[in-house]
């Protein structure tokens, strides 16, 4: 099986980009592929909820771009085995994005690092920041897709345009195999009338095929953090559990019909 490298996109903080990141990656893990999650979040939360220590030393991807490590050394193994992870870390600051900016087109090097390591895995899925634009660049030249977490409310419409058309130059400007696999849905907190007109909107403007199966309002997505489990883990009944089972078949339909 060829490695799918996949980005979840969305400069909105607070879509669900890292509660789905890690949901779909224990969820692929546990139907036995390979899973590689890498976190290019300097706030961490994937890193943390993934079971990495992060009070300890440890490398992360920031250092592996920085050549201060190689690949091999950023990644590690979850005590539940559901996938590996290549953290992130809050110690990135301006002397290191000197660094990195100093290298010959920065926005490439993860693409570099990852060319070969990823034939490990079946799956490397990414995380992106809401801010750090390099970053996000970065994950998307590195990608052959991505996914993007929206939350159903009308503000964040105007967000997606502007994403797409982002996404459209970056694939005419770097790479050319970049799609979009996927939009995600994400019922958080709304009431369901309002998230019901603004999910209609959205499939008046894209080809149904890509919009995903949604994500309901479960507190339980909010309670597996501090335990650090993915929700396959922490509460195999919930409503979120049942969500991304029926959102990962519907992604593995789609990339089967991609080939
Ligand atoms: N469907 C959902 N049900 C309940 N809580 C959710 C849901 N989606 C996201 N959350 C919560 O909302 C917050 C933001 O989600 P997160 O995945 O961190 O977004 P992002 O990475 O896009 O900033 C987190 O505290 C998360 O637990
Ligand atoms: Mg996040």
């Amino acid at each position: 099986m060829k490695t799918s490298v996949i980005s979840f996109a969305n400069k909105k903080g607070g879509s669900g980009k890292t509660t789905i990141t890690l949901n779909i990656g224990a969820i692929l893990g546990d139907r036995g592929y390979r899973v590689l999650l890498i976190d290019l979040d300097p706030q961490a939360h994937l890193s943390y909820w993934s079971g990495v220590n992060t009070y300890d030393e440890y490398f992360s991807i920031y250092d592996c771009l920085l050549d201060r490590c190689p690949i091999n050394k950023a990644v590690y193994t979850p005590e539940h085995n559901l996938f590996d992870i290549i953290p992130a870390s809050n110690k990135f600051d301006k002397d290191d994005l000197k660094v990195l900016l100093n290298f010959t087109k920065p926005e490439n090097r993860l693409n570099r690092k990852l060319m070969l390591y990823k034939k490990k895995y079946d799956f490397v899925l990414i995380d992106t920041p809401p801010t750090f634009a390099l970053m996000t660049l970065g994950a998307l030249i590195a990608s052959d897709f991505v996914i993007i977490p929206i939350l159903l409310n009308f503000l964040a419409i105007e967000g997606l345009s502007q994403l797409v058309q982002n996404i459209y130059k970056i694939n005419y400007l770097y790479n050319p195999k970049l799609k979009i696999l996927g939009i995600i849905p994400n019922q958080f907190n709304l009431r369901s009338n309002h998230a019901k007109k603004v999910l209609a909107e959205i499939k008046e403007n894209f080809d149904n095929k890509i919009i995903f199966p949604k994500l309901r309002n479960d507190i339980k997505l909010a309670e597996a953090p501090e335990f650090r489990l993915p929700i396959n883990l922490y509460s195999k009944k919930s409503k979120a559990n049942m969500d991304f089972n029926l959102m990962v078949d519907y992604m593995l339909d789609v990339l089967n019909n991609e080939v």
